[in-house]
């Protein structure tokens, strides 16, 4: 009897490393890419490609992750820490050697859309592939043509800081749990401008990859799709219909604010604000018009209401107000108006309207540095008051802040 059950367990333990080696090895992968890749393009439908690759290109925010700062543009070298090292984004000029100016359009598209390099190289998710997946054949060809028009800058990616030598190897497991088996989907009981609007925020503005919460194998949590994530300890907030009502948006507010970075609803801060500067800002109208109707709904500007707003002046606000006088409406206006070239309005501001006070904290305490917003409004830095404010100054300031203009209840 015991050798019987023995022998079963053995058998069990024989089907399941069988299995894990057949996942390790990619025979459960499933490509997007279809076989007409592997033909190249000719040099006369490269170039035709290249105006609209250029357009994609910032619609998809590659500057964000490739142009590591201070480096040389598309040569990468951005950090990235993972749980187990540091792993850096590549070179992908076209130059020869240490960019991808020797990969074909098939090894480009299956980098994209598969998450899998030039020879077979399996990549990390920091490299956004899994909202990438949604792009189109057509579009990732012309982003391909846009880069291959790009300086050649030699540089060598620095070595990822893995301990272990088959790690790349294992996203295999993860790709199985975690990559959708199909690209996009257009919604055939839904307009074309709201399809196309999915397409912008899924595919190629990759929203989710900041505003979806993630599990805890760090994949997405789809029935959580743009309900807010927590990203370089900054809440990106809610951007579902009801989320983007509490903040105060409305279609067009939402449309002005993705190409300017800012509006009464205050100012793109954080790792958004390089979204803007780098990505949102190039839309077309169109373009940002049809993201905005996906996002918030079409034609449904009437029938957002902003969260309600509280104005009662209970007496446990009196000492948050005084130190608003005192140190902030120079700034920020009296009543929270915001004052031209200084400083964006506090009293329609988005940041007092989250659910948590988290993000007003952090500017409080930590400041803001000096941003450029593209119709040429610029402001200075912030200054943080963690040094200037006791603890129970910035409670009651927060309390203030959010009950008179965030309809909020207290901290
Ligand atoms: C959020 C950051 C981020 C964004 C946005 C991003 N990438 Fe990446 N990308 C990375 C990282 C990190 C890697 C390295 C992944 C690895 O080595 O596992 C990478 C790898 C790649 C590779 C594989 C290169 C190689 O040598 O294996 C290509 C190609 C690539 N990215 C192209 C793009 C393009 C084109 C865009 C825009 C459509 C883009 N990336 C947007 C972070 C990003
Ligand atoms: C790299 C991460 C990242 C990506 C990608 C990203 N966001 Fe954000 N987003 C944030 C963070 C962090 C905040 C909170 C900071 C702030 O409120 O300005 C934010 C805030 C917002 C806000 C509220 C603005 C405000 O001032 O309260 C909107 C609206 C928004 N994002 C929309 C989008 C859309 C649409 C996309 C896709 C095109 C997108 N975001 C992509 C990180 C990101
Ligand atoms: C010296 C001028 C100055 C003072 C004083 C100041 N701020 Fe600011 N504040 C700014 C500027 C400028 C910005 C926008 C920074 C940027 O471009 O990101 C800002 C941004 C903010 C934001 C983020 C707004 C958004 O739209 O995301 C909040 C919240 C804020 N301030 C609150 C306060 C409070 C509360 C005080 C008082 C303790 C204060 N500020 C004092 C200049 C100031």
């Amino acid at each position: 009897m015991q050798t019987r059950a023995r022998r079963i367990l053995l058998g069990f333990a024989a089907i399941f490393a069988v299995g894990a080696l057949a996942i390790f090895l990619g025979l459960f992968e499933h490509s997007v890419v279809s076989p007409a890749t592997d033909q190249p393009m000719t040099s006369a439908e490269m170039a035709a490609l290249v105006s609209r690759g250029r357009y994609l290109t910032a619609a998809a925010d590659c500057a964000a992750c490739h142009n590591a700062s201070g480096g040389a543009p598309w040569a990468g070298g951005q950090a990235f820490a993972l749980p187990f090292g540091i792993l850096y984004s590549t070179n992908i000029s076209p130059d020869p050697e240490t960019g991808i100016g020797g990969w074909s359009r098939a090894d480009f598209q299956h980098a994209m859309r598969d998450g899998i390099g030039k020879s077979g190289r399996h990549l990390f998710p920091a490299m956004p592939y899994v909202s990438y997946r949604q792009m189109s054949e057509g579009d990732v060809d012309a982003i391909y043509a846009f880069l291959m028009t790009r300086q050649p800058i030699h540089t060598a990616t620095p070595a990822d800081s893995f301990p272990l030598p088959y790690i790349r190897q294992t996203m295999t497991f993860w790709n199985l749990v975690n990559l959708p088996d199909r690209g996009f989907i257009a919604d055939a009981s839904k307009s074309p401008e709201w399809n196309h609007g999915r397409y912008l925020v899924d595919a190629l503005g990759h929203c989710g990859e900041c505003h979806t919460p993630r599990d805890i194998t760090m994949g997405m949590i789809a029935s959580r799709y743009l309900r807010g994530a927590v990203i370089e300890d900054v809440d990106a907030p809610d951007i579902t219909l009801a989320g983007l009502a509490r903040l105060g948006f409305d279609r067009d507010s939402l449309v002005q604010f993705m190409r300017a970075g800012l509006g009464p609803q205050g100012v793109m801060t954080f790792s958004m604000h390089d979204v803007v500067q780098h990505s949102t800002r190039y839309l077309t109208q169109a373009d940002a018009e049809a993201m905005a109707a996906y996002l918030i709904g079409n034609p449904p500007a009437q029938t957002v209401q902003p969260a309600a707003l509280t104005s009662q002046a209970d007496g446990d606000m009196t000492a948050g107000r005084t130190t608003y006088v005192a140190v902030c409406a120079g700034c920020h206006g009296v009543d929270g108006e915001g004052i031209p070239h200084i400083a964006p309005a506090m009293r329609t501001n988005a940041t007092l309207r989250l659910p948590t006070a988290h993000n007003l904290l952090l500017v409080l305490t930590q400041g803001l540095p000096e941003h450029a917003f593209p119709d040429g409004e610029h402001f200075q830095a912030m200054p943080g008051f963690s040094n200037l404010l006791s603890a129970q100054q910035i409670a009651d300031l927060v309390t203030y802040l959010r009950k008179s203009w965030g309809g909020q209840p207290r901290l």
